[in-house]
Parts: structure tokens; sequence; C-alpha cells
């Protein structure tokens, strides 16, 4: 059998201590996490905790940890939207295969540099599009590919962002300024525009955009909100952003799983939406219900690292979650819409919005044999495919058997990854494998730019322009 990947993690926050950090302790035969950058100590401690990493292992940023010889094979470079670059190139030069999150830089200049060097260097920078990796999206290519809808004619493709997430990451959270992280196109939407292209297996020739920041601005705030919500807010029982009410009851996050699943989740997220005493005691007996009448995942593990009801309020009275939505600094859209065309000449709409009452991308596709709709929801998911002919509906179940986050996709990405580097360092990618390769990035990366481009100077922008 071979050794554990020996890896090296770059910012211990929410996807590299809690998703691909997790993902090593569940299964420490295929990876092991070897050293740590991380300028928050709490977070270095616990992820060097965790992973039993020695304390001359352990960083408060990645410059001197990758100033030393290589030591392990794979770097996860898990920073904030800016900060992905510098720390990748510095990676890949010092010899590490690279998983890097999304999006893999902030302007075009810098996504292409990342592609330069990976190709340089030989090595495998890949980009963490999750939904590539769902039996969701994996079906849906399956089924376009297959013919049975024809020839493709339109893709309608929406990201319904949820009300309480588009407050939580991109009006109160990281999310919310362009200038210190991303267009909202680019940092929610890369993952659309390429899951577009990839199921397609065609570029985007061109597009247009409209969209604004319309409903999260002091304009709209209740009659006399304060700056917080616990600063004695008179909307606080009728605001649906009411900070505690999305925080400490989890309210919208369990609306949102019970109805999206099916089964036994939905009938406990349901009675924990109902009843949440009722779910705490038949945990008693029941230790698997503990996951949820103890939860401490996202969005709450943003908030504080032991995110019990008291340290949840104190984040409330003092940090940016706690702050009326109505009130923030945040400048990025609350909805955008982008028009596109395809080489084949098909057509294809994104819209994206933070105003759903319940999270999920959904998706039609118009071909000239049969209909394809889709839901990709919290919970579940599946596809319905309607022949013209026949008028004979299949419906597939595309719900994630794991219960890990991204519908699956979290998992499966790491599992492709680790497999996709042999122990030897020579590189091992099936060309089938769903990973994407910087280069493959690139290309939904210049579309969100060039989405924006077009959403602020109101003009249709040619890609192959672009692309020069
Ligand atoms: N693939 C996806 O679907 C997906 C989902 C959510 C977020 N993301 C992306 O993942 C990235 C991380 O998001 P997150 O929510 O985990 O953020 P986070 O803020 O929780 O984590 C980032 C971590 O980087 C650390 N850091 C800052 N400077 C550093 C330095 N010099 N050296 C080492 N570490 C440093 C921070 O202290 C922080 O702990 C973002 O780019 C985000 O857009 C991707």
């Amino acid at each position: 059998m071979m050794p554990p990947i020996q890896a090296i993690m770059i910012g211990a926050g929410q996807r590299g201590g809690e998703v691909y950090g997790e993902y090593a302790v569940r299964h420490p035969e295929q990876i092991r996490f070897i050293a740590v950058a991380e300028p928050d100590v709490e977070r270095r401690q616990r992820f060097a905790a965790r992973h039993k990493i020695h304390a001359e292992n352990q960083f408060d940023s990645w410059e001197p940890l990758l100033e030393r010889p290589r030591s392990g094979q794979a770097a996860f470079v898990c920073t904030q939207d800016q900060q992905h670059v510098a720390p990748t190139l510095a990676a890949l030069r010092a010899g590490y295969d690279v998983l890097l999150e999304k999006p893999m830089a902030t302007t075009a200049r810098d996504c292409r540099q990342l592609v330069a060097v990976a190709e340089e260097t030989g090595r495998q920078l890949h980009i963490c599009h999750v939904l590539r990796f769902t039996p969701h999206f994996t079906q849906m290519r399956e089924i376009i590919r297959s013919g049975e809808l024809g020839e493709i004619i339109n893709i309608s493709h929406r990201e319904n962002v949820s009300w309480w997430h588009m407050a939580h990451s991109f009006v109160r959270g990281n999310w919310r300024r362009e200038e210190d992280s991303a267009p909202m196109i680019l940092a929610k939407c890369c993952h659309d525009l390429d899951i577009l292209i990839w199921m397609m297996g065609q570029n985007c020739t061109r597009l247009s955009s409209v969209g604004n920041l319309k409903h999260y601005r002091p304009e709209n705030a209740p009659e006399g909100a304060p700056q917080r919500c616990l600063d004695g807010c008179l909307a606080a029982e009728t605001c649906p952003y009411y900070a505690p009410f999305i925080y400490v009851d989890l309210l919208p996050l369990w609306r949102n799983y019970a109805d999206t699943s099916k089964g036994f989740p939905r009938l406990v997220t349901r009675a924990q939406q109902r009843a949440p005493g009722l779910v705490k005691a038949m945990a008693g007996v029941a230790p698997s219900l503990r996951q949820i009448s103890e939860y401490r995942g996202w969005p709450i593990s943003v908030l504080a690292q032991d995110p019990t009801p008291e340290n949840l309020m104190a984040a409330l009275r003092e940090g940016p979650y706690g702050r009326c939505v109505y009130h923030c600094d945040n400048d990025v859209v609350d909805h955008q819409v982008v028009n596109m065309q395809f080489e084949g000449g098909a057509s294809a709409t994104l819209t994206m919005h933070g105003h759903s009452h319940i999270e999920g991308r959904s998706t039609r596709i118009q071909g000239s044999r049969a209909e394809l709709q889709a839901i990709f929801g919290y919970g579940g998911a599946w596809i319905e495919v309607n022949q013209h002919r026949s008028d004979h509906s299949i419906r597939y179940d595309t719900s994630a058997e794991e219960t890990s986050g991204h519908g699956g996709g979290d998992e499966r990405l790491m599992a492709e990854f680790l497999n996709s580097i042999q122990i030897d360092g020579v590189h091992f990618l099936e060309s089938a494998s769903p990973l994407s390769t910087a280069r493959q990035s690139l290309e939904s990366h210049l579309m969100a730019f060039a989405a924006e481009e077009a959403r602020l100077d109101a003009k249709v922008v040619h890609l192959a322009e672009y692309r020069r």
C-alpha cells in the first residue's frame, strides 16, 4: 500500500482547517499534514494539535515555511481571495503540487502568471471547483454528452444564494467588499461559469451583464435601526436579518436542510426547527442526533472557534456578524445576470442573486429532443429529463451519499487530488479527471472578469479579444 501523501497547509481557516484538514483526520491512510502556516494563534494551535504537527513545523505565515526545502508532496493554499498568488507561486517554485482555493486570483494578469509558473515548473496546480466533483453536475454533464437532450439550444442556470447566506458572506462577512476580496461574480460564480463550460465542452464567445447592489443599503434600514442588532433594534421581532435569529436559533439553516432533503434527515431537521428541545433530549439516546442538536459547523464556526450560545452572543455584540445588514460597509452586488453565447451557437444565462428563500442552484436546459430541469440544494438534488416525442420523463436522484459539503464535492475533490499525486513526484492525472488545471480555470475566471467589465461599462465583451 502507498504511504499517505505528506502535505503542508497554508491558511488553516474554514476551508483549510475544517474541510481539507478534517478530510485528513477521516482518511489518515491517504494524507497527513506535516506543517502549517497560519497567523491566527488559536487556529494554528488547533490545527497543529489535530494533526500532531511538531512545533518546528508551525509557522505564523507562509513565507518561512516555503523558504525551507520542500517537505512533503502537496501544498494546500487556503488563504483569503487576495492572498492566493504569492504563496502559490512560492509553493510551485519550491516543488510542491498545489491545491488552490478559488478564485485562483483576483486579476486576469495574476491568473495568467499562475498558469505560466505551473507550466514552467511542471507542477500540478488545481483549483477547487467543487461542483465538478458532485454526483449532480457529473450526471448532468453525462446527460448532455450522451445526446439524450439532442442539440443544446439554451441553458438557464441560477445561483440562488439564500438571503441569510448573502447577509453572512457578502454583506457582513469576508466577501462584502470588492477591494478586500473580489467582485461577487468571481467570488461566488467562478464555479458556475466553470461548470457551464465543463458541461458544454465549449467556450463562451461573447457576453453581456447587468446587476447592482439593490437592497443592502442604509436607505432600506427599518426606521431607527441601530448599527448593531443587539443595540435595541425595534425590528428585532420582524427583521429576517436579526442576527440572533440567524446565528443562535439557526432557524434559516435548518429550514434549508429540511426543505431540500428527504427521509430521516428531513424529519429531524424539521423537528429541530419546531422543537429543538425534543431533538436535544432524543440525542441523549441517539448520539447521531448530536450532529444537529450540538451543531458547530458553518456559519457559526466563522463567528467563534467554540460556538456555544454564550460565545455566539459575545461575537454578535462585538464582531462584524452582529452588524445591521443595512449599516455595513459592503459594496458587492446582490444580483447580477450574465448573458452568454457559446462556440456552437447555444445561448445561456447565469442569474446570481442573494435573495433566495432556499439556497441552491437550479438549471433548465432546452435541447432539440428533450428538456432538463434540475435542483441542487443543501440537503438533496435531482434532475428530471422530459423527452419531446414520448413525453417520457426520467428522474435522477443526484443527492450525494456522503454528508460532506457542496453536495459531496468537497470529499471527492480531495480524493481526486490525492489520487493525482504519485509518491515519487511523477504526475498521474487521468484525462477523465474532473480536476481543473490552472489553464482550464483561467477560462472561467476570464469570463468572470469580462462579465464584470460588461456590467460596469454596459457593453458586450468578445472573449477572443479579451483572451488576447
Ligand atoms: N471551493 C469553494 O467552494 C469555497 C468555498 C468557500 C470559500 N472558498 C475560498 O477559500 C478561501 C478561504 O476561505 P475561508 O472561508 O476558509 O477563509 P478563512 O478566513 O476562514 O481562512 C483563511 C485563513 O488564512 C489565514 N492567513 C492569512 N494570512 C496568512 C498568511 N500570511 N499565511 C498563512 N495563512 C494566512 C487566515 O488567518 C485564515 O485563518 C477563500 O479564497 C474563499 O473564497 C472556496
